[in-house]
């Protein structure tokens, strides 16, 4: 094997063992695309996914037209979808299932099965003149999507075409972004399924509700993690794993009575122990942590409900007996809430970004507050409630807080919930 091929196969290995623990999609697809086209050098790309009869737009770079255009949303192909059949190079090898490789489009047979669709050439003015189309899949499988780079430039910067050994390459790193990809897709519908059976038993906890505490969590995190010294190694892990362990915040509350939590008024003394108990239960799922996922769900679950001034729960305790940690007790014998940096921080974020979330969105025992209202009550619990650190990153980000409820809407009401529809006063609270 020539040298070269040695060095870019070695790259491919380096690469595709960064895909590890990225569970985020859209975060992996990313990563896929960008490295696709550093292995060939193509100036553009885009990855389809494929969802039954359709080939979504799932990921597009072009660096051309990103030089020419200052809002993504005015490329052509974005959020476009292609119908599955032979004649797009995209739906031809997403049934045919092999690599296809065209240096030139204006000169394809005009009888083969495929042509190239120029439809977003033209509306784009940009030119697709070479193609390598490559379906994403694991042996034996269903493509879950193709890969598509378009126009490799030469050191020269100049148009040129993609070599056998770009297809042998490429071929095997798309083998391992499959992989990558099946992971991550079986993770987030293993948690997804997990908050379904939840929220099945709490209305309140909606699919729709951890997506956006995952959102808003994530976030949060980008901005607070920026400006401390944190390795980059270590905010990557963290960016990956912590969307998922923010969905899985409540799941303890499979184990708490469902008329504790749908009782549209205040909880007595007995039932208010009954809902504190979902920490304790669901940490007790992930007591024995396996993988990296698994440790920060633990502390996700264990800290959310813990308070920068210490009056949280369920503090200092022994997870299976719910007693005083030994050493920890106060010295009446009693529970101590963890306080400040004793919460990890994953707790401290999840905590803002699920306590925002309940205020914005509509309760049993109160309606949504507006948007306004939501964040000066956040901002007066800085320093007592929350972490005040935490808080500035949250404000920090706040200007995505529409995308994300518009991303992410409740189902509508059902006519008979019983959830409140009517304004609360600020008194109410
Ligand atoms: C929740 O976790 O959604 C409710 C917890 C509480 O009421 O303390
Ligand atoms: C929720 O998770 O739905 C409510 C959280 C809270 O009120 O603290
Ligand atoms: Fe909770
Ligand atoms: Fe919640």
């Amino acid at each position: 094997m020539a040298r070269n091929q040695i060095d870019r196969l070695n790259e491919v290995g380096r690469i595709v063992s960064s895909f590890n623990y990225i569970f985020d999609l859209s975060l992996l697809l990313e990563k896929i695309l960008t490295s696709a086209r550093v292995l060939t050098k193509c100036e553009a790309g885009t990855i389809y996914l494929l969802r039954g009869r359709k080939l979504i737009f799932a990921h597009s770079q072009n660096d051309y037209l990103d030089r020419m255009i200052d809002d993504p949303t005015e490329l052509p192909y974005f959020n476009r979808n292609l119908e599955v059949d032979r004649r797009t190079l995209a739906g031809y090898v997403a049934l045919e299932r092999e690599i296809l490789t065209i240096n030139d489009t204006s000169s394809i047979d005009p009888m083969a099965p495929y042509q190239h669709f120029t439809g977003f050439d033209n509306e784009s003015s940009y030119v697709c003149q070479a193609i390598m189309t490559l379906p994403l899949a694991t042996a034996g499988n269903e493509p879950l999507g193709v890969l598509q780079l378009i126009n490799p430039l030469g050191d020269d910067g100049l148009l040129t075409c993609f070599s056998d050994e770009d297809e042998q390459i490429l071929s095997f790193y798309a083998g391992f972004a499959a992989l990558a990809m099946e992971k991550s897709m079986t993770m987030s519908s293993a948690v997804i399924h997990n908050v379904e059976i939840v929220s099945s038993h709490d209305p309140l906890e909606t699919r729709a509700h951890a997506m956006r505490v995952a959102a808003l969590s994530t976030a949060i995190y980008e901005r607070w993690s920026e400006k401390r010294a944190i390795s980059e190694e270590e905010r990557t892990h963290s960016m990956n794993l912590l969307p998922l362990a923010a969905m899985l915040h409540d799941v303890g509350k499979i184990y708490v009575p469902k008329s504790v939590l749908t009782k549209p008024a205040r909880l007595d003394q007995k039932e208010r122990t009954l809902m504190e108990n979902h920490v304790l239960a669901g940490a007790r799922m992930y007591a024995d942590p396996f993988t990296p996922l698994d440790e920060i769900t633990l502390k996700v679950i264990l800290d959310h409900h813990e308070r920068w001034d210490g009056q949280g729960y369920p503090g200092w305790v022994d997870l299976n007996t719910g007693h005083p940690l030994a050493g920890r007790a106060g010295e009446d014998g009693r529970i101590v809430g963890k306080k400040g940096q004793e919460i990890s921080i994953f707790g401290r974020i999840v905590a803002v970004a699920d306590v925002y979330d309940a205020l914005s969105g509509r309760r049993y025992y109160k309606e949504a507050f507006d948007q306004a209202l939501a964040l000066q009550i956040m901002e007066q619990e800085s320093g007592h409630h929350f972490d005040p650190e935490v808080v500035e990153a949250f404000l920090g980000v706040k200007s995505i807080l529409n995308k994300i409820k518009n991303q992410y809407p409740d189902p509508p009401l059902e006519a008979n919930s019983p959830l409140k529809t009517v304004k609360p006063t600020p008194s109410e609270i």
